[in-house]
Order: structure tokens, then C-alpha cells, then sequence
């Protein structure tokens, strides 16, 4: 059985950052195998990861819709084509979602790839799903659970409401069976009180906070994969911090 766990949140909080940290340190830990799921349809997790993406879930499902299945069955191809995905690493796998549906009914389509990546997943120890905002693209592409959310903010009130509200939807559709831990990112100096004070009113419970960082910035400019900085570098050091309470002490 797989333990999933998922990150969400607004855009540009740093959802990928912290889902890149969470896939080195189970792997560290030897909780491994890990499968790294990039649910954003603007591909980036494996540049944390430091790993190239030769093809993605959704040029698999658009070859499915278009009926090309290279005289195979269906479930043969698409079972093909998943292992295609996969990305191999030392610990763990990567996979992409890729492109986005376009017109049309995906339905077909969409089954057998559920169908397969459940199947993917009982192989692994740990999933970790990068999303992009909103977590109705979870329950349509698995049938898995989320074992575990993190919610990640900047330190504005917007960004937190949409923490909240995510928390919330995931709650409401069913789809988290655990707790939920909000992670505040990119935080300068110490978090202002009516901010601690918003995340109370929310009902958000926090686990940690990840300083605003020159050197991930930077490593992260520079094309770097962020994930691999070093263990006293503050963000990695603080992420790792999170982990041990929250997923290692689960
Ligand atoms: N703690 C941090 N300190 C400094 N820069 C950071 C920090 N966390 C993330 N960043 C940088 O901010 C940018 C956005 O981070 P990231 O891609 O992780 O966010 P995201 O929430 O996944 O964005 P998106 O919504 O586009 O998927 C990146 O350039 C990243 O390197
Ligand atoms: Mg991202």
C-alpha cells in the first residue's frame, strides 16, 4: 500500500520547491520507493529534481483519444506508454502529467490511464503529487486517496484564503483522508502576528516556515535543481524539519 501525499496552494507559493525537498528526503531516509507525480500542466518538478522529461501522460492520452494504439490493445498501449513516463532515478520515479485535456470527451481515455497508474502505483512506498492550484485534477487522474496535504502560502492573506480553501475542497470532495499541514514559504524576517493570527482564524494547523532564500533563488536562476542544495542551506534545512515531525512521525 502506498502512502499518498500531495501539495497545493497558489501559484508561485513554492509548492514545487517543497515537493522536489520532500521526494530527497525520503529517498534519504530510505523510504523508498518514491514516485514523484508532476500534476501541473506546466511541467516543472523534474527541474528541481534535476532530471530531463521525455514525454509526458498527457501526449499519451491525446495518442489514446486519436484511437493510435500501434495495433495494440488499449490497455497494452497505455501500459506501454506509462512505463515510457517513467523517469528513473536512485530512490525514485518520475512521472508527468503533461499537457492539459483539449475539446472533447477524454472520458475513455482517462479510465485506462486511472486504471494504469493505480496499478503504477501500488510499486511504490510513497507518492508525492505536485498539483497545480485547485485539487479536482487529483480525484480525476487517480482513484487514490491523499494521505497527506500540505497547503503551502506566502505570507499574504491571499494566499492563505487559497490555502484554506483547497484544505477545504479536499475535505469536501473526499479525496484527503489525513491531516492537513500548512507550510508558510518565502517568509523575510519573522511572520507578522495578524498573519499567525489569520492562520488560527482559518483553522489552518502550521507546520513549519520556510525562509525567503538568496541562494535558492539563485541556484534556481541559474537553471540549478533547487532540491539538491545543500543540507545547511535554510529552506532545505527548515523543509527536512517539517518532514520529520509531520511525515516521519506519522
Ligand atoms: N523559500 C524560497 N526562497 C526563495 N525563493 C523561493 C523559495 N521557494 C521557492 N522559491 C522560488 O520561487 C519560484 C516559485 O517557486 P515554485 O516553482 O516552487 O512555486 P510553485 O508554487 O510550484 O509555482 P507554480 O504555481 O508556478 O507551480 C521559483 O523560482 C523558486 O525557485
Ligand atoms: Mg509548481
Amino acid at each position: 500500500m502506498s502512502f499518498t501525499i500531495a501539495v497545493a496552494g497558489k501559484g508561485g507559493v513554492g509548492k514545487t520547491t517543497l515537493a522536489g525537498l520532500l521526494v530527497r528526503y525520503l529517498v534519504e531516509k530510505g523510504e523508498t520507493p518514491v514516485l514523484a507525480v508532476d500534476a501541473d500542466s506546466n511541467t516543472n518538478l523534474n527541474e528541481v529534481l534535476g532530471l530531463e522529461l521525455p514525454l509526458t501522460l498527457g501526449d499519451a492520452r491525446e495518442e489514446m483519444k486519436k484511437g493510435q494504439s500501434m495495433g495494440m490493445t488499449k490497455d497494452l498501449f497505455i501500459e506501454m506508454r506509462v512505463n515510457q513516463c517513467l523517469v528513473e532515478e536512485k530512490g525514485f520515479d518520475l512521472i508527468a502529467m503533461g499537457r492539459p485535456e483539449g475539446s472533447g470527451c477524454y472520458c475513455a481515455a482517462n479510465n485506462l490511464l486511472t486504471a494504469s497508474l493505480d496499478a503504477l502505483s501500488d510499486n511504490y512506498k510513497y507518492i508525492v503529487v505536485d498539483n497545480e492550484a485547485g485539487m479536482e485534477h487529483i480525484s480525476r487522474i487517480t482513484t487514490k486517496k491523499v494521505e497527506m496535504l500540505f497547503v503551502i502560502s506566502d505570507p499574504s492573506r491571499r494566499s492563505l484564503t487559497a490555502a484554506a480553501r483547497i484544505r477545504d475542497l479536499a475535505v469536501e470532495m473526499g479525496v484527503l483522508t489525513g491531516p492537513c499541514h500548512l507550510v508558510l514559504s518565502m517568509v523575510r524576517n519573522e511572520p507578522p502576528q495578524a498573519l499567525l493570527d489569520a492562520v488560527k482564524e482559518m483553522g489552518l494547523e502550521l507546520a513549519g516556515i520556510l525562509p525567503d532564500d538568496e541562494d535558492l533563488a539563485s541556484q534556481d536562476l541559474a537553471g540549478e535543481p533547487t532540491s539538491r542544495l545543500p543540507l545547511d542551506n535554510p529552506v532545505v534545512k527548515r523543509a527536512f524539519e517539517v518532514f520529520e515531525k509531520t511525515v516521519s512521525s506519522q
